[in-house]
C-alpha cells in the first residue's frame, strides 16, 4: 500500500528455531504485518556461512517457511520469500563491499564468536555476513528492521553503509532502523541465564525449541536456573534467571511484566517454572499442529515462495538499478 512504512526482517534456516526466534522475531511480525509493508525471507545464502548438509538446509528452509506461516505470518499481508531466490541480493552486497572496510567486518562480535566456533572453516561468507545482510535490508528502502537485541551491530553497519553510499553519491537508501521489543528482545539459555538463547546452543536444555513437545517444554522449564532466594521479581541485573523465566512468560501468556510478576506474588519457584513452561506448551501445541500440516503441503510452500519471490524481485530490482545507475553501471 502507498505511504506505509516498510518493514524487513529473516532468520536463518540453520539448526532448529528456538522460542527466543520466536519471540524476538516471528511473533513480533504478526502484529506488525498489518501496519506496515512487510518483506520477510528465509536467509539461506547466510546459512552456508556454516557448512550445511544440502538435502538438510533444503528441508530446513521449508520448514521455517511453513513456521513462518503456522506462527500467522500471512502471504496476503506481505511478501514472504527466499533470500536465494531474488539475485539481487548477492548483486547489491557485490556493491556494497566496496564500501566496508575490512577492519570493521572484523570487529563484528558475532564473526570473532563464530571465527571461534568454526576455526577449521573462517570463510569469507562469513565475515561478509553483515553486508549481505545490509544487501537484504536497503534493497527494499526499509524503514524498520524488527529483530532481537543479538542483531544490533549488524543493524547499525547496514546504515552506516547506506549512509557512506548516499554521501557519495545522492540519496538511494533509506536509512534503517532497528525495532526492539519491549520485552523480549533478548532471551537467555535456561541453564546459563547470562548467555543468550540460541539455535546452536552447546547445552540442549538452555534452548527450547520451536518442535518440543511438551513433556519436553515442562521438563526444561523445571530445570531452569533461578537463584537462591525466592523472590520472583523483575531484575535482570540481579536476578537474570528469574527474569528471563517472567520475560518468557510475559511474551507467551501475552501479559505484561507486572502483570505476570503479580500472578507468582507469595508462590515458589517450583510453582513458578512449572506455569512458565506450561504456558509457552500451551501456545506451541496449535502452532506445532499447524506446522506439521504445512509442510505435508509442499505445493502450497512452493507456490507462496515463487510468489513471493516474484514481489520481493520486482522492488529490489528498483533499488539495483538506481545504484547500478549511480556507481556508473
Ligand atoms: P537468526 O536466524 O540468528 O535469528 C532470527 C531472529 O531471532 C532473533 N533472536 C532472538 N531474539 C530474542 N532472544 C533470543 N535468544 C534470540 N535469538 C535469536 C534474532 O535477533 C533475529 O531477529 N542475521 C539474521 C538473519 C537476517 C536478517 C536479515 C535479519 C538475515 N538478513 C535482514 C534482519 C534483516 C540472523 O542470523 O538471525
Amino acid at each position: 500500500m502507498e505511504g506505509r512504512k516498510i518493514l524487513y526482517s529473516a532468520v536463518q534456516p540453520t539448526n532448529n528455531l528456538t522460542i527466543g526466534n520466536y519471540v524476538g522475531a516471528i511473533k513480533n511480525w504478526v502484529n506488525l504485518q498489518n501496519d506496515y509493508d512487510c518483506y520477510f525471507s528465509i536467509a539461506n545464502m547466510h546459512a552456508i556461512t556454516v557448512r550445511q548438509v544440502p538435502a538438510e538446509l533444503r528441508q530446513r528452509t521449508l520448514s521455517v517457511l511453513a513456521l513462518y506461516l503456522a506462527c500467522g505470518v500471512d502471504p496476503e499481508k506481505c511478501v514472504l520469500y527466499l533470500q536465494s531466490h531474488v539475485s539481487a541480493h548477492a548483486e547489491l552486497c557485490w556493491v556494497l563491499n566496496t564500501f566496508t572496510y575490512v577492519g570493521e567486518m572484523e570487529r563484528m562480535t558475532q564473526f570473532k564468536d563464530k571465527s571461534a566456533r568454526h576455526a577449521e572453516n573462517i570463510n569469507m561468507g562469513l565475515m561478509d555476513y553483515p553486508v549481505l545482510m545490509a544487501a537484504d535490508i536497503l534493497l527494499f528502502q526499509t524503514d524498520l528492521v524488527p529483530v532481537g537485541i543479538d542483531q544490533r551491530q549488524h543493524v547499525e553497519i547496514a546504515r552506516d553503509i547506506a549512509q557512506r553510499f548516499n554521501n557519495a553519491y545522492s540519496p538511494t537508501f533509506k536509512v534503517p532502523e532497528a525495532l526492539y521489543n519491549k520485552v523480549g528482545a533478548k532471551i537467555n539459555d535456561l541453564a546459563d541465564p547470562a548467555k543468550k538463547m540460541s539455535k546452536s546452543g552447546e547445552n540442549p536444555n538452555g534452548a527450547v525449541f520451536m518442535s518440543d513437545d511438551r513433556d519436553t517444554v515442562i521438563r526444561k522449564f523445571k530445570r531452569a536456573v533461578t537463584d537462591s532466594d525466592a523472590e520472583i521479581i523483575y531484575d535482570p541485573e540481579r536476578k537474570p534467571g528469574v527474569s528471563n523465566l517472567l520475560s518468557i512468560y510475559s511474551a507467551f501468556g501475552g501479559k505484561s511484566i507486572e502483570a505476570a510478576q503479580a500472578d507468582f506474588a507469595g508462590k515458589g519457584y517450583g510453582e513458578f517454572k512449572l506455569a512458565v513452561g506450561e504456558a509457552v506448551a500451551d501456545k506451541l501445541a496449535p502452532v506445532q499442529a499447524e506446522w506439521k500440516r504445512l509442510l505435508a503441503d509442499k505445493a502450497y510452500l512452493d507456490g507462496v515462495l515463487k510468489a513471493g519471490a516474484e514481489n520481493a524481485a520486482r522492488a529490489a530490482n528498483r533499488t539495483l538499478a538506481k545504484v547500478y545507475k549511480k556507481i556508473g553501471f
